[in-house]
């Protein structure tokens, strides 16, 4: 059994189809029969997110939409990086071992930088506050987005740092794993679907918006009659959602194109992905008025956590004599 944990910024909106197949059901996968966690890192979000109200609505929302994706009883822990009051203090002591050259090299604040953000010191020191989040539990397995690889590298740099100072194998090097079999969903425009790009099919959008969202896909200019090629956008979202029957259906009335125009495969691919997604999007529904069970579950995966980090600095604590 291995220790998994990621975390995520509640810095937008609710999940896309994207972040739904590429992140969210792979880490519940990769969960299963492993001790995992997650936890939303609204300390992180501070470095851009300025409004206390914003950042704790965001922040719910991130566990309302996991706690869909993976059932309320899920034995995955959900919590939030600021219930646990000691990822501080380890960020600290982890900042004394870390050298101002390593975080010079850091990509995230540089790309901060060429986009014209506030570059404050948080953003700066970012990767040891992820250092933190990782090492206080003795963590095996990181999944992470390509963008993070470089700070699991520094998270691993930091934690033989702090080995090498103290001279004890105190930190455990995690590794990083990235999904390579989900392939990159496309937005309505073509292009990755993204927040950024504001070209997403939300999970829990209601179905008025998933139909006009879907209504601006994209797509070529054939004909109603023609027949029409696969690499449309609308066969790529159904690829991934649709059951095999109905996707040999849809492919059948692509290729022979008769009637079928790109308005009816709209129609269809509505249809599948309400088919596919009515599990979670019912398990959102029955979870959205109930704030109070989402907070009580948010301090059930904190009580978890804080018992590990405790023994972790009870250790480092005695080391470092403070
Ligand atoms: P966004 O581009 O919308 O800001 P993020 O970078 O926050 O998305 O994505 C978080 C994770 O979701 C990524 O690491 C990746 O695994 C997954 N993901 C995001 N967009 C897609 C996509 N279009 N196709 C597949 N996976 C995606
Ligand atoms: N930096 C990550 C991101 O921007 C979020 C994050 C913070 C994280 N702490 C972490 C991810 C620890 C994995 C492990 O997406």
């Amino acid at each position: 059994m291995k220790h998994l944990i990621t975390g995520v910024k509640p810095t937008g909106s609710s999940i896309h189809l994207g972040n739904l197949m590429g992140a969210v059901l792979p880490f519940g996968r990769l969960a299963e029969g492993n001790d995992a966690a997650i936890f939303i890192a609204d300390l992180h979000a501070l470095t851009s997110v300025k409004n206390g109200d914003l950042l704790r609505k965001q922040t719910h929302e991130v566990a309302l939409n996991y706690l869909a994706a993976y059932g309320a009883d899920t034995d995955i822990a959900i919590f939030r990086q600021s219930d646990v009051a000691l990822i501080p203090k380890l960020n600290w002591i982890l900042a004394s071992v870390t050298p101002y050259s390593l975080m010079l090299r850091a990509h995230s604040f540089k790309d901060a930088e060429g986009k014209g953000a506030e570059i404050n010191m948080a953003t700066f020191t970012y990767p040891i506050l992820m250092a933190a989040d990782i090492l206080a539990y003795d963590i095996d397995v990181v999944p992470v987005g390509k963008d993070q690889i470089q700070h699991l590298e520094m998270a691993r740099d930091i934690a033989r740092a702090f080995n090498k100072a103290y001279g004890q194998d105190v930190f455990k090097e995690p590794s990083a794993h990235v999904e390579k079999s989900v392939e990159t969903l496309p937005g309505t425009d073509g292009r990755k679907m993204s927040k950024s790009y504001d070209n997403f099919l939300g999970v829990f959008d209601d179905e008025k918006t998933l139909k006009k969202k879907i209504g601006q896909i994209v797509t070529g200019s054939e004909g109603l009659d023609d027949p029409k090629p696969l690499d449309n956008n609308v066969y790529a979202l159904a690829k991934v959602f649709a059951t095999p029957e109905r996707l040999s259906e849809m492919r059948g009335k692509f290729e022979r194109g008769t009637g079928y125009g790109y308005g009816h495969a709209k129609a269809d691919l509505l249809e599948i992905l309400l088919d596919s997604l009515a599990p979670i999007r019912e398990r959102y529904s029955a979870l959205k008025d109930d704030s109070a069970f989402v907070e009580e579950k948010l301090r059930a995966g904190a009580r978890k956590m804080n018992a590990r980090i405790e023994a972790k600095m009870e250790v480092v604590s005695k080391l470092v004599g403070a």
